[in-house]
């Protein structure tokens, strides 16, 4: 049964956003609200983001650095800034990265917005908070758009993800969110070659689906 409600979850997952996401929708949480092209990760039809936002507004982020890594709509990184977070937002998606620009001036919000393949644009950067909402899906993103939802056939996003954290950058804490709908075991593994062991900090069940949080040790 589980495999079964793995398979029809994504197919009517892109049939629902083809319908119902086919012009910018607003987002809104706590009073923050961003508008979402089309084009970018819609936090309205998944769980991730929410429950992420949750996570993150009890947490005492004033003057912390702190990087959401593939912000999408960015609505994580203006919640962060809300806090007094010192705040750096990247995505490969530009136009992410223009919509969040606008959304942080009506927000009232100062973020650096960086354009950056995972953290190749952020060489000899530390941060207190690093947050990461990946994708997951194990297929060949088609476009720019697919990269919000496939990390490649092989799993290269993740590959890339945790040999780079261990390189490129120096980080307190990085929690990254997964759903039980992906193969976390692979990508425990994967991390577990680049000396990396993802922890639960949180795990959660909104609609019969479980999402986890996991923290970097
Ligand atoms: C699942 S969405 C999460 C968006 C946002 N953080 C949220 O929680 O709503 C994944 C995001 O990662 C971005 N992404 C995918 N591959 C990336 C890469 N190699 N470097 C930077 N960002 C990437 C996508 O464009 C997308 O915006």
């Amino acid at each position: 049964m589980r495999q079964f409600i793995k398979k029809i979850t994504h197919p009517f997952l892109k049939l629902g956003l083809q319908l119902y996401y086919f012009k910018p929708k607003k987002y809104c949480y706590e009073g923050i609200c961003v508008k979402v092209h089309p084009d970018v990760f819609p936090p309205h039809l998944t769980l991730s983001t929410k429950i992420l936002l949750d996570f993150i507004k009890p947490l005492q982020l004033t003057n912390k650095s702190f990087l959401e890594l593939g912000c999408g709509s960015g609505i994580i990184s203006i919640l962060a800034a809300k806090k007094q977070a010192n705040v750096i937002s990247t995505d490969i998606n530009t136009t992410a990265l223009s919509f969040l620009k606008e959304a942080a001036q009506k927000n009232q919000v100062a973020l650096s917005i960086i354009e950056s393949d995972l953290f190749e644009n952020l060489n000899g950067y530390t941060f207190d908070y690093i947050i990461i909402n990946p994708p997951y899906y194990p297929k060949k993103p088609k476009n720019t758009k697919e990269k919000a939802w496939f990390c490649g056939e092989n799993f290269e996003y993740f590959e890339q993800l945790f040999k780079q954290i261990n390189t490129k950058v120096t980080y307190q804490n990085a929690y990254m969110i997964l759903s039980e709908d992906c193969e976390i075991d692979k990508i425990k593994d994967i991390a577990l070659k680049n000396k990396i062991t993802l922890e639960t900090v949180l795990e959660k069940k909104v609609l019969s689906e479980k999402n986890y949080i996991f923290k970097f040790l």
